[in-house]
C-alpha cells in the first residue's frame, strides 16, 4: 500500500532562480492511497502532472512537502535505489536505452538469475515478446514499441510489491495493447502486485480497479471509469486553439 499524505512539488518558477524565489507548484496538496493489490490507471490532459506524481512515488523527484509511506514506512526521503530495494519499480515515459548492453542483460540483473531456461520461461510466460529479443542491443535501433515491451518485462522480472508504468503502450501496436493489459492484470491477480499506469489509452482504463485523474496537479476525479468518461470526453471537446465554454482565453492545452 502507498499513501501520500498532502504531497506537494514545486520548482523555481525561473529556472536561473536556484532557491529563495518564486516556485511553480507541479503537485499541489494531493493526498491518497493505492491499496496493496489494486489496479490503478491515472489519467489526465498533458502537463496535468501525472508523470511528475509517478516519479515523485519512486523517488526520482523529491517531495516538497507531504509524506509517502509503502506499507506504513515513511519513504519519503529515501533513494531510488533504496525504495527500488523496498519493492517499487518504475518504466519510463520515454524509456532508457542502454548502449552496449542486451536486454539479456537487463533481464537477468531484473530477474537475479542468467539461467537460460529461466529467463526464456519468463519471456514465454509474458507472450508480448518473442525470444529473439532476448540478444538484442538495448540501444537507439531499437523502436519505440521494442523498447517498451522491454522495459515491462524487465518490470515483472522483478516480481515487484509496486508497479508503476508510465504510459507504458506509447509505441505499442494496436495487436499488442490488449494481451499487454491481461500481463498486468495477471501480475495483479496473482502475486497481489499494486499496479499503477498512468496511460490516454481506454484498454487500461477499462482494465483498472480505480481511475485517478490528475489535472493542474491536483486530483479532479477517482473513483470507477465510468464516472470518469464524461469528465474526459468534456476535455477531448476542447481542442488546441478552441475556447471552452465559459474560457475567456485560449488555454485548452492543459
Ligand atoms: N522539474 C520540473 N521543472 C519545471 N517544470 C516541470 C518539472 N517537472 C514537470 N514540470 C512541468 O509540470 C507540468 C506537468 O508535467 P508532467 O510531465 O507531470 O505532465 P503529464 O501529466 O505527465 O503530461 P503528459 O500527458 O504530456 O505526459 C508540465 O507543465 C511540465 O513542464
Ligand atoms: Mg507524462
Amino acid at each position: 500500500m502507498i499513501e501520500l499524505k498532502n504531497v506537494r512539488f514545486s520548482v523555481p518558477a525561473d529556472e536561473s532562480n536556484d532557491g529563495g524565489g518564486p516556485t511553480k507548484t507541479i503537485i499541489n496538496d494531493v493526498s491518497f492511497t493505492f491499496e496493496k493489490g489494486k489496479f490503478y490507471g491515472i489519467t489526465g490532459p498533458n502537463g496535468g502532472g501525472k508523470t511528475t506524481l509517478s516519479k515523485l512515488i519512486m523517488g526520482i523527484n523529491p517531495v516538497t512537502s507531504g509524506s509517502i509511506t509503502l506499507d506504513g514506512q515513511d519513504i519519503s526521503d529515501m533513494s531510488i535505489t533504496d525504495r527500488a530495494r523496498a519493492g517499487i519499480a518504475y518504466g519510463f515515459q520515454n524509456s532508457a536505452r542502454f548502449k552496449g548492453t542486451t536486454f539479456r542483460d537487463l533481464l537477468s540483473i531484473a530477474a537475479g538469475t542468467d539461467d537460460e531456461a529461466a529467463l526464456t520461461r519468463i519471456i514465454a510466460g509474458l507472450g508480448i515478446c518473442s525470444l529473439d529479443f532476448l540478444d538484442k542491443p538495448v540501444d537507439t535501433k531499437l523502436s519505440g514499441g521494442e523498447i517498451k515491451k522491454i522495459e515491462l518485462a524487465t518490470i515483472i522480472a522483478r516480481n515487484p510489491k509496486v508497479a508503476i508504468y508510465d504510459e507504458p503502450d506509447t509505441g505499442i501496436d494496436l495487436w499488442t495493447i490488449g494481451p499487454m493489459v491481461e500481463v498486468l492484470k495477471r501480475e495483479q491477480k496473482e502475486k497481489g502486485t499494486t499496479t499503477i499506469v498512468v496511460s490516454h489509452n481506454r484498454t487500461f482504463l477499462e482494465a483498472a480497479d480505480e481511475i485517478l485523474m490528475i489535472r493542474d496537479g491536483r486530483i479532479a476525479y477517482s473513483g470507477g471509469l465510468d464516472g470518469a468518461l464524461p469528465i474526459l470526453e468534456d476535455l477531448s471537446a476542447c481542442s488546441f486553439g478552441d475556447l471552452c465554454e465559459g474560457e475567456t482565453d485560449v488555454r485548452c492545452f492543459r
